[in-house]
């Protein structure tokens, strides 16, 4: 049978996750997850259960509640890990994967794991075997495989096809592969390895050359028919195929690909992207292919005008069946509690009645500096809700002044929350307005943090905006922490998105595990 459909693999929350300072808590993965299975992924590759008790948490907690794609957890060939795995996605029953994973090239080999081929052999069959006692559907990755001796690469793809492997990925874990070698890899390993029929061959792509999209298009030409990539790309250092972008090059020449096409909901591809975006405080770039503000934005008047006349001329994909140009009517200040609660649902947000309460009452707050309360703004303030972040302390007050004569001064009143509730004052001044509100934060909440890195974006449309400033700060510890504050005061969300991270600081000081290294 003439086999034209490709399976998309999500992996945005295990290797998408590996990005730095793109870490998720398990509530953001889980509303990911939700809206990955309205997207129409296949599988959804939803963590590394082994790595910590959270990952291991998060798992299994999609595969109970997310319905339609397979629930994949992954393993290296390590009994210890296949547990883990196997016992993670237990709730998701039939529609469980084990994905294990082994390093093959020589270098892999010989430096990383101090192991012949023979060894390798055996642990690749090993680890296939283990996963089976779990579950039927088990995916073999030889990580490093386009660097991987083909003859060697055969032998390992064929004992872990006759150990019971059903899906075959053949990662270019490293960037490496040009598109033409990366095909010919899959066409001479579907060629030559015994048992290849029975099973599916996945490609697994990076993009250090910028080729990741380019390389899975040869696979696919060449007999993958699984392809794992990330929402916006993100990923281990700069990223894995964007699932997006593959999706609809496959769909936009369907005639040079001769009919192979995805299952994927197209139409829920933006609002997937804005909430990957959302949820790890990673941008998009504006000028990202598909997903990004300037992907369908015409800048020239002889484009334009080509446009007016027929949009084809300059466009090769209608914008709105990638999902651009949805908007539902605002919401305003008189818009009432059940409203707000029918668009978080609408939105695809399952929310308790205590998170729709404190998401009202912030809803209100905004409503009231601002005429339309968007959906980009309500998932701001979902986001914020969901941290997972115990309120240690809460902005109750502040007051700045600043400008070109006047030394920037800030005011600010925080409330400690706890056994001993209480208020505390300080004033500080600084370099700036933003400067001199996170100083006297510091005082209050005696932290010291360094900032590493700030940026600030218009959540919606309007001069009247929501501004949502996401901070990456040092508390002395080596390790980056995320915080993330919205208001329509720039300033404040800054001391807001500062408090975020002091909170989150504080929560995990002393508590916090060390993760043993991903792959
Ligand atoms: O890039 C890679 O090789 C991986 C494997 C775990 C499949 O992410
Ligand atoms: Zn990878």
């Amino acid at each position: 049978m003439k086999d034209d459909r490709i399976r998309i693999f999500d992996t945005t929350l295990r290797d998408g996750e590996q990005c730095p300072g793109a870490s998720m808590n398990s509530r953001e993965k889980l509303e990911i997850a939700r809206q990955l299975a309205r997207l129409g992924v296949d599988i959804i590759e939803a963590g590394f259960p082994v790595v910590s008790e959270g990952d291991f948490a998060s798992v299994q907690q999609i595969a109970r509640e997310v319905r339609g794609p397979i629930i994949c957890g992954l393993a290296r060939c390590v009994p210890k890990d296949i547990e883990a795995a196997g016992n993670a996605i237990k709730p998701a029953g039939k529609r469980g994967r084990i994905h294990v994973f082994l390093g093959t090239s020589k270098l892999h080999r010989e430096f990383k794991l101090g192991k012949v081929q023979d060894e390798i052999l055996r642990l690749a069959v090993d680890g296939v075997q283990r996963a089976k006692a779990f579950v039927d559907d088990v995916e073999f990755s030889p990580e490093d495989a386009s660097r991987t001796e083909l003859d060697f690469l055969v032998q390992v793809v064929e004992a872990a096809i006759a150990a019971g492997a059903t899906t075959i990925n053949m990662p270019d874990t490293t960037g490496y592969a040009t598109p033409a070698e990366y095909g010919r890899m899959f066409r001479h390993v579907i060629e030559r390895a015994k048992g290849a029929k029975k099973v599916i061959f996945s490609a697994h792509c990076h993009d250090d050359l910028g080729l990741a999209v380019a390389n899975a298009l040869a696979a696919v030409e060449n007999g993958a028919r699984q392809v794992e990539g990330t929402i916006n790309g993100i990923g281990e250092r700069a990223g894995n195929t964007a699932l997006e972008e593959f999706v609809m090059a496959l769909r936009t020449r369907r005639d040079f690909f001769r009919g192979l096409d995805t299952g994927l909901k197209a139409r829920e591809i933006v609002k997937t992207s804005r909430l990957v975006s959302q949820m790890c405080s990673f941008p998009v770039p504006r000028n990202k292919a598909i997903v990004g503000a300037n992907a369908f934005a015409h800048g020239s008047g002889i484009h334009q005008d080509g446009i007016l006349k027929k949009r084809e001329t300059y466009e090769i994909m209608d914008p709105k069946d990638v999902g651009w140009g949805v908007t539902e009517l605002p919401l305003t200040k008189h818009s009432g509690r059940a409203a707000v609660a029918a668009r978080l649902k609408h939105l695809g947000f399952k929310m308790t009645g205590p998170d729709v309460n404190a998401i009202f009452t912030r809803f209100k707050e905004i409503g009231d500096k601002k005429k339309f309360v968007y959906d980009d703004d309500l998932t701001a303030l979902v986001e914020g809700q969901i941290a997972e972040v115990p309120e240690t302390w809460s902005l109750d007050y502040l007051n700045v002044t600043s400008g070109n004569q006047t030394v920037p001064t800030a005011t600010v009143r925080l409330k400690k929350a706890g056994a001993k509730p209480e208020v505390v004052q300080d004033a500080g001044i600084g370099d700036g307005p933003v400067d001199a509100a996170l100083k006297a934060i510091d005082r209050l909440t005696k932290t010291r943090g360094r900032l590493m890195d700030y940026s600030l974006r218009a959540v919606s449309q309007g001069k009247d905006a929501l501004g949502e400033v996401t901070v990456k700060a040092d508390f002395g510890d080596g390790e980056l922490i995320t915080g993330k504050g919205a208001s329509t005061d720039v300033i404040e969300a800054s001391a807001r998105a500062y408090l975020n991270a002091v909170n989150r600081f504080l929560g995990n000081h002393g508590g916090r595990k060390a993760k043993p290294a991903r792959p």
